[in-house]
């Protein structure tokens, strides 16, 4: 029998994680469910999701396009080219969109990107979308100016990965330029200024042990964040990582949905995304992420020539999803799980909303 999640310590959702036991698993899997059905209802919301820029000037040693990766394209999206697809996300109903690059803290790229994302707000106004696309971010650590700048833009929703809140682990697996403290802080920062917060962690690093990610779920929870993004570590080639072991892909998958579970009956009311890494391990996990408590997908909107230029790890899963074919297919699957697909709404978390209001 589940406990009341408002009484868990770490050792309980490390427990949790270490289930094994399919009816087990299906009870987590069914309070989770329950949890989201009443919390947040029955809706699954889409965000666009386009790849702007690939160029990076971190090492990250489990990122398939960390700098020294001498063997990847880089590429940065024309202004145009990010319009182009902001109108398709629009005209294909799906209300949010989510603009991923490499970390770059070049002028260029920062006016770029304020630009479209300015652009994108006046530009794909109707009367569906009276006030345009809603915009996540997710262009990494940045200076609390530029996180003004971009909130300023129109952005109204910003990502940024936490990867691990155990410091010997995050620091083993990033340069010592980059530390757990900086990313903290930014998370403050964004909050400060205006953006609905995000974060995540990845599951089943070399390393990372399962009390390590029921201290990541507690933190979720004392953070107060308003959506989640987390998925299965997959190794990437040609990564320092690589060459390291980590649990076998069912465990990480399994992992995966738990985690998902767990931060659903604790935090409630968040949004979570169920992410494409979890389906690069197994063809319809993404939609088993739906049914462990997420809510929130992104489908592929990347140019599809520059798709193959974006991969954090391998055998990336989604590199010929069609775009105009996604949604009917998707809204089928989601009709025989019981859920649907909200249409041209942002789809904020109703804890961010509750939290502004
Ligand atoms: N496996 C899984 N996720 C990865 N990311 C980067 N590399 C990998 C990998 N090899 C995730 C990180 C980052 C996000 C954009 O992608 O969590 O924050």
């Amino acid at each position: 029998m589940l406990t009341s999640p408002e009484t868990w310590t770490q050792g309980d959702i490390a427990a949790l994680l270490r289930t094994r036991d399919p009816d087990e698993i299906e009870e987590i899997r069914a309070a989770a469910e329950q949890v989201l059905l009443r919390e947040c209802g029955d809706a699954v919301h889409l965000r666009g999701l386009v790849e702007s820029s690939n160029v990076c000037k971190c090492d990250c040693d489990y990122c398939g396009i960390r700098k020294s990766r001498r063997d990847v394209e880089r590429y940065t999206l024309e202004e145009d080219d990010i319009l182009a697809c902001a109108h398709l996300i629009a005209e294909l109903g799906y209300g949010s969109m989510v603009i991923q690059s490499g970390e770059r803290s070049d002028q260029k790229f920062i006016d770029l990107t304020a630009r479209a994302v300015a652009r994108i707000k006046r530009e794909t106004r109707s009367g569906d979308l009276p006030d345009g696309l809603g915009i996540t971010l997710c262009v990494g650590q940045q200076s609390r100016d530029v996180y003004q700048r971009l909130f300023d833009a129109g952005a109204h929703r910003y990502l940024l990965r936490i990867e691990t809140t155990n410091p010997d682990l995050f620091a083993k697996i990033h340069p010592k330029e980059q530390t757990l403290a900086s990313r903290m802080e930014c998370l403050e920062v964004l909050r400060e200024v205006g953006f609905q917060v995000g974060t995540g962690v990845m599951i089943g690093l070399p390393g990372q042990t399962v009390e390590d990610l029921a201290a990541d779920v507690m933190f979720y929870k004392t953070q107060d964040v308003d959506m989640f993004g987390m998925g299965p570590y997959i190794p990437a080639p040609d990564t320092p990582l690589v060459a390291q072991d980590c649990p076998p892909a069912e465990d990480r998958l399994r992992l995966g949905f738990l985690m998902i579970a767990a931060t659903r009956l604790l935090c409630r009311d968040v949004n979570i995304a169920s992410t494409t890494a979890l389906q690069t391990l197994h063809p319809h996990a993404r939609e088993t992420g739906l049914r462990f408590g997420a809510n929130v997908l992104m489908p592929q909107t990347t140019p599809p020539e520059r798709r193959r230029s974006y991969q954090l790890y391998a055998g990336k899963s989604n590199l010929d999803e069609n775009a105009a074919t996604f949604r009917t297919e998707l809204e089928a699957r989601l009709k025989a799980i019981g859920r649907r697909i909200e249409v041209n709404k942002w789809g904020d978390s109703r804890h961010a909303v509750r939290r502004m209001q």
